[in-house]
């Protein structure tokens, strides 16, 4: 891994964040520093808190099999969460959890400068949407009416594509998004192909 991403995630496990008392492990990231394609879920859960990485658990198996059928390997992309510590029982992220945790993401991505991120799920969606964009997070349209819907935008002075994805953990509990889900996965396929056939910009 790069030598600066180690850095940040060393910087971030000294820093005195909320949910850091109560949790097992920070859960930085996980992938390549060069990665094109950047994947942001929510928060670590009860398998990535005694791991320390993200995405191991159920939700993690969705995400695994999409890669699988996108044609992605950990080689090419890097994953990581809007909050780094598993907020407890696995409830929703606090606005003040979301604000104190995602200058660490920030830092990530300016050092992985990925061309696509795909945002799983409603909190990392609005968060992309409210920082690209205009308003805050708690203006901005939910996962269901923009999932799949390609968006070119400028996210800190870099032009990145965003793909709303559902979050793998939704379609454990709500089967009839699957089909959605999966017409989602195809979306992926095609910008990724795009975009990995134009050489790295930046
Ligand atoms: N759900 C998330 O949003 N992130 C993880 O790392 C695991 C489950």
């Amino acid at each position: 891994m790069d030598e600066k991403l180690k850095q940040l995630e060393e910087n971030c496990r000294l820093a005195n964040l909320p949910l850091k008392e109560n949790a097992k492990n920070l859960v930085f990231g996980k992938g390549s520093s060069d990665a094109n394609i950047l994947f942001v879920g929510e928060a670590p859960g009860r398998n990535e808190d005694e791991q320390g990485l993200p995405f191991v658990g159920r939700a993690g198996k969705n995400l695994n099999e999409m890669l699988v059928k996108v044609g992605l390997s950990l080689e090419e992309i890097y994953i990581a969460n809007i909050l780094k510590y598993r907020p407890p029982e696995n409830r929703d992220p606090l606005p003040e959890e979301i604000e104190e945790h995602t200058p660490w993401l920030i830092e990530q991505i300016k050092e992985i400068k990925p061309k696509v991120i795909c945002s799983l799920g409603n909190y990392a969606t609005k968060f992309f949407l409210a920082n690209g964009e205009v308003g805050d997070m708690k203006n901005q349209p939910g996962i269901t009416s923009v999932h799949g819907k390609v968006r070119d935008m400028g996210f800190l002075g870099m032009q990145i594509k965003l793909i709303p994805l559902f979050h793998p953990a939704a379609i454990i509990y709500k089967r009839d998004l699957l089909p959605l889900w999966e017409k989602d996965v195809g979306v992926v396929k095609k910008e990724i192909k795009e975009s990995l056939s134009q050489k790295k910009l930046f």
